[in-house]
């Protein structure tokens, strides 16, 4: 059989380290793999590629499907975007898997007090304040744009949903903040209980996420399968890594339709960079997960007992560990797994080694771009706009100037600050910002209204106050489309 070919990047900073460690205790499990060595990275930056990789590595990568990556750094301060944030978002690996679990020989509060942890999240890769969608919208006021949609929600919640069901896990939580952000994470929320009910035989619940942090820290062995959006899911893995003995100990998986990424998720460790003292076991799991996702589970099983019986023996880098223990270099630790392939652990459950039926095959690689619409089912209506102003005056004075702008047909419903109602009621003690959000709605609710005349008032009201943005205001069917301010 000829072995499959992926794209490997070794990174910068410890990456080449722990790279060369992991495809030598590769190579001696005998792990089918062809490896395509790819440039990305901060010298590739330097060097003029403004998405930090060589046209050949983009071609490298999109031809195999598979990228193993060791961590990379974006040069600050110069205006480039995060190669590994453009990685995933370019390539649409929607999904963002992340396993924690208690490994013997890592000492935590957890591990001493006997609760083990196995727990997996999901994250959604691509959307929420990811989009990097930001203005100043007045010289005080910083304003992020957060994209939740159906579309992108309905990946991430089937691909947490197909894993639970491929692998046995019975329960998938959905963490959110929908309490507050009612029409983003309610939108996240709502798309996870509509597509749970394709799969009866996982418990699906959700989670505000607040609550779920608390729990994660004084009981995490009550969860098995997390699916957060991105932002959320970003600060709750690094919790999950924190008690599992932290991110030496974190491996990740990007997951898309055409193109996958496996990587630590640590950084470059510049302060070690160069020593060969950096832990290889987060990038070493990493492949492990690439390795189960490309139908080698048997050989993931052989590492993966071969590394929990390392650990047991309590070989250890300095990062970790007994410190009763001397700890051993990169090279020593992964001489120290090659030399125990075929052990399992004693202490632990060791990982069944059976092969996988179908060993992953390259998807078609898409002839245009994808696009991702949903059904319209609800008629739509435009009612009017939020208009968002830059001005120091006071709230009445500003909804007085706007409501001399108006036509008959609409009216000023509310003025708000930093999200509070400030007019026609509020409370004096509301501190403001230079920032009103006015809101325009038609005054009879049975009129409808027409993009050219909401233009038309807006238009009126720029010539005697700084109008900064807008949002147009539409129901769909019953449904409002937009947020009420708080005291509304
Ligand atoms: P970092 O994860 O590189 O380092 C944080 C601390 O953990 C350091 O003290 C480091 O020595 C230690 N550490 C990390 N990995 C280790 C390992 N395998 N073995 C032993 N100790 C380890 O985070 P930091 O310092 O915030 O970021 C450094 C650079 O890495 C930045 O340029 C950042 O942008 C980049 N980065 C890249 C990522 C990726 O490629 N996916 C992810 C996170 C950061």
């Amino acid at each position: 059989m000829n072995n499959m070919k992926i794209s490997v990047a070794k990174g910068d900073g410890i990456g080449p380290e722990i790279m060369d460690a992991v495809l030598r205790i590769f190579e001696a499990a005998e792990v089918p793999l062809t490896y395509e060595f790819v440039e990305m990275g901060k010298d590739y930056f330097l060097q003029g590629f403004s998405s930090g990789m060589t046209p050949q590595a983009k071609e490298s990568i999109e031809s195999n499907g598979i990228l193993f990556k060791g961590p990379m750094e974006t040069p600050k301060g110069k205006g480039m975007k995060s190669i590994n944030v453009t990685a995933r978002k370019t390539w649409s690996t929607y999904a963002n898997r992340r396993h924690f679990q208690t490994l013997h020989g890592v000492e935590t509060v957890h591990s001493k007090a006997g609760i083990p942890i196995d727990i997996t999240i999901v994250r959604e890769n691509i959307e929420d304040t990811y989009g990097g969608i930001e203005h100043m919208n007045s010289h005080d006021v910083a304003i992020s744009r957060r994209f939740i949609t159906r579309p992108g929600s309905e990946q991430v919640h089937r691909f947490a949903f197909e894993m639970a069901r491929k692998e046995g896990f019975k329960k998938v939580a959905c963490g959110h903040k929908a309490n507050i952000m009612k029409l983003t994470d309610g939108l996240f929320l709502e798309t996870f209980y509509e597509v749970a009910k394709d799969y009866p035989e996982i418990e699906a619940y959700d989670i505000i996420v607040d609550d779920l942090c608390m729990k994660l820290v004084s009981m995490p062995d009550r969860f098995d399968v997390v699916v957060l959006p991105n932002l959320q899911g970003d600060i709750v893995s690094d919790l999950c890594a924190g008690l599992v003995g932290g991110l030496g100990f974190a491996p990740s998986a990007n997951v898309g339709d055409v193109i996958s990424i496996f990587e630590a998720v640590h950084g470059t460790a510049p302060d070690i960079a160069g020593k060969n003292i950096a832990n290889p076991t987060s990038l070493l799991l990493s492949g492990m997960m690439m390795l189960r996702h490309l139908g080698m589970s048997a050989k993931a099983a052989t590492i993966e007992n071969a590394l929990r019986y390392t650990l047991e023996q309590g070989v250890h880098t300095g990062d970790f560990g007994d410190k009763n223990i001397a700890s051993v270099n990169t090279t020593q630790f992964a001489d120290a797994i090659i030399a125990n392939l075929g052990q399992v652990p004693t202490e632990t459950k060791p990982r069944e080694a059976t092969e996988q039926k179908k060993m992953w095959e390259k998807p078609e690689f898409p002839a245009q771009r994808k696009m991702m619409v949903s059904p319209r089912e609800a008629v739509e209506r435009l009612i009017g706009s939020d208009l968002f102003i830059d001005s120091a005056l006071p709230v009445e004075k500003v909804a007085e100037i706007v409501q001399a702008q108006l036509p008959a047909k609409f009216k000023l419903l509310m003025i708000s600050n930093r999200g509070t109602q400030v007019w026609p009621t509020g409370s004096i003690l509301t501190e403001c910002v230079n920032h009103h959000r006015c809101r325009v709605i038609l005054a009879n609710d049975s009129d409808s209204a027409s993009t050219d005349e909401v233009w038309e008032y807006i238009k009126a009201i720029s010539s005697k106050l700084f109008v900064t943005s807008m949002e147009m205001l539409r129901n769909f069917g019953e449904k409002q489309g937009y947020s009420m301010a708080q005291g509304q």
